[in-house]
């Protein structure tokens, strides 16, 4: 069979496959530390399941709008308004099974061949795969150790050309954990402005700080009309399989949006959406009680990863993600995750799963518990004296 010649320009996130080998593994009785992808490993909470439990058994069970169920877009546009600090359409939300396909559908609608699209290097690997999808040019943002894994402004104002569509920011970040910051997404807003690019702004880890608080690229002059921003409730309310995700669009892109959901998934699940609602509407102490817990994790696996010879950690001021200097060990990206899953049986990212400025590094996820963390550390302790 001949595939289009667009699927040699697609890529993937390898979090699966990753998890797919460590899996294999584990069944053939292997034990095996999972620090390799990226949800928390709670369940979703008791009230959120409820809700989802309710709307399926009141009829929640058809088609909804394609941009969603307008009551809920209503609560998530409060709710965005509340945090970015301006009032939100409702008319401007469009809810999609995931973030992902905010990205994804953002970037079709606006990116093609002679255009330039900036994104993190390393950054989220669906970025770049979307972007040479659509046809567009990607330009990678490395993003510096020195830096706290923020991009150098010097650098960045060379990236950006008149031919620069979409400027992607993720802050806080995956797979470094950084946080950008204040001073960063200002130079960025500066440039959008000055070249008339949109700028993607995902903020799926808007409530993993732990320190510092989230500023948004909104918040500078002439941002809320060129910037959109992604969020979902994959990550804050341990509902990855949900699949629930949103984007506040700019007027221009709620109807080509639309259609695009129209044209590929529909809609949304709508005992989904009414759990999502839900889970926004509520009381927020399992999330603080989440991300607390993940502090004391991040605390746990920083410190224990700086203690290994050949291995440098800068600590990550949020999301759930460390993102160790691993080139002491004299092993690539490549090797380290694979030999460390084979030898040592703990499961982690390379650097490069996350493009090739990640050579060099290794993504150890910390949505695991204290107590497994320590294992893995143990493991790791043990076997780099082995190399
Ligand atoms: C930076 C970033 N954006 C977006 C997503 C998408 O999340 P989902 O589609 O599961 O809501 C993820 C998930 O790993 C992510 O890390």
């Amino acid at each position: 069979m001949k595939l289009a010649t667009r699927m040699s320009r697609l890529g993937t996130e390898t979090a699966f496959e990753a998890l797919a080998r460590a899996k294999v593994l584990e069944a053939q009785g292997r034990s095996i530390v999972f620090l390799g992808i990226g949800e928390p490993d709670f369940d979703t909470p008791e009230h959120i399941v409820n809700a989802g439990k309710a709307a399926l058994e009141s009829g929640f069970t058809h088609y909804t709008p394609s941009p969603g169920i307008t009551a809920v877009r209503e609560i998530i546009a409060a709710d965005m308004g509340a945090r970015l600090g301006f009032e939100a359409n409702p008319n401007n939300v469009i809810i999609t099974p995931g973030g992902k396909p905010i990205m994804f559908f953002t970037i079709l609608a606006l990116a093609e061949a002679g255009d330039e699209v900036i994104y993190p290097n390393p950054g989220f690997p669906i970025y770049e795969s979307m972007i040479r999808f659509a046809g567009a040019t990607p330009v990678p943002m490395q993003l510096h150790e020195e830096r706290r894994y923020n991009p150098d402004p010097d650098e960045l104002l060379s990236l950006v050309t008149p031919r620069t569509k979409l400027i992607i920011v993720n802050s806080p970040n995956n797979p470094c954990g950084s946080v950008m910051p204040e001073e960063d997404l200002q130079k960025i807003a500066e440039l959008a402005n000055e070249v008339d690019a949109v700028v993607l702004s995902d903020e799926i880890y808007k409530d993993f700080y732990y320190e510092g608080e989230h500023v948004s690229i909104t918040k500078f002059p002439g941002m809320r009309e060129r910037t959109v921003v992604l969020d979902g409730l994959s990550k804050s309310y341990a509902m990855t399989g949900w699949r629930v995700g949103y984007g506040l669009f700019p007027d221009e892109l709620v109807e080509p949006i639309s259609r695009l959901v129209t044209n590929s998934v529909s809609c949304t699940a709508a005992f989904s959406q009414v759990a999502a609602a839900a889970a926004i509407e509520a009381p927020q102490e399992s999330v603080r009680s989440m991300v607390a817990e993940f502090k004391r994790r991040r605390d746990i696996i920083v410190t224990g990863l700086n203690e290994i010879p050949g291995i440098t950690c800068p600590v990550p001021k949020g999301a759930f993600y460390a993102f160790p200097n691993i080139s002491g060990l004299g092993l690539s990206s490549q090797e380290f995750e694979a030999r460390l899953l084979d030898e040592a049986g703990v499961s982690t990212l390379s650097g490069t799963s996350f493009g090739e400025f990640g050579q060099g590094y290794a993504r150890f996820s910390f949505a695991n518990s204290q107590e497994n963390l320590h294992e893995a550390l143990r493991r790791i302790r043990e076997w780099v004296t082995t190399l």
